[in-house]
């Protein structure tokens, strides 16, 4: 894999070439991408959304392929997408376009902004991050998206009750993660009864190509207990917890 892969390196397939669905009478399509760069104070879930429903995370979307299966699956679930690259975001939000979909929105930024500066404390129900750039020359390390810092912002920013679902192929990333997410982010080791899906609905592009090149893909899911470190609850109510 080449090191960091940006709109320099990314190939862009031509678009689906497929018509947005059709809207119902009356009803206009929500603009499905936050305008890059403008957002610089907390988001707004329910005007970014127009509703209360859980909101799950996925950051680093490539193409979107994990995150428009899940939206499609789960139309009672909002999902925002956060990727770096401009041409990848700009194919997946052109195929939630075609797809019809409402309950998405992309937002072009480095995800360690949005954790730091842009995400209300217990504000989302899951975050997905799936292979995420291992950079791996030792000079480049700190460049990656799980430092103790962003685990601290994963902590805090998940709700009671949610779930972080993390997969890597690089098993040095993986063990690196398995130690910063409990200690800096106060999650614990857990199932999540909804990840991993075997089904390629439940798979990313990168780890759909690493498996079929045979390569081991390391998984593991965190939830959020209910308390967090202060004992302040932090429980999300079972109707904004629903999944679909
Ligand atoms: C190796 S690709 C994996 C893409 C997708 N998750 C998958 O599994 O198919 C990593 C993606 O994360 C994006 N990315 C890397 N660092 C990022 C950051 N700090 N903020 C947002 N996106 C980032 C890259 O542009 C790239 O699309």
């Amino acid at each position: 894999m080449a090191e960091r892969e940006d709109d320099t390196t990314i190939p862009v397939p031509p678009p689906d070439g497929a018509a947005p669905a059709p809207l119902a009478p009356g009803r206009e399509r929500p603009a499905l991408e936050i305008a890059p760069g403008r957002v610089t104070g907390p988001l707004d879930f329910r005007a970014l959304f127009g509703n209360d429903s859980a909101v799950e995370l996925e950051i680093g979307i490539g193409k979107g392929r994990f995150l428009l299966a899940q939206a499609e699956a789960r139309p009672g679930v909002n999902f925002l997408g956060i990727e770096w690259s401009l041409k990848y975001l700009r194919v997946a939000r052109d195929r939630a376009e075609r797809r019809g979909l409402a309950n998405v929105r992309f937002y072009r930024a480095d995800a360690r902004h949005v954790l730091a500066d842009l995400l209300p404390d217990a504000s989302v129900s899951r975050v997905h991050v799936y292979c995420p750039d291992p950079w791996p020359k030792k000079r480049h390390r700190k460049r990656r998206l799980f430092t103790a810092a962003t685990a601290a912002h994963l902590g805090r920013v998940l709700a009671a009750g949610g779930y972080l679902d993390v997969s890597t192929d690089v098993l040095e990333y993986f063990e690196e993660i398995r130690a910063l997410i409990p200690s800096h982010a106060g999650l614990v080791e857990a199932v999540d009864p909804l990840f991993p899906i075997d089904g390629p609905e439940g798979r990313t592009s990168y780890e759909l190509k690493y498996l079929a090149l045979g390569r081991t893909l390391h998984r593991a899911s965190y939830a959020q207990p209910a308390l967090d470190v202060q004992g302040i609850s932090r429980m999300m109510s079972p109707d904004s917890m629903r999944t679909g």
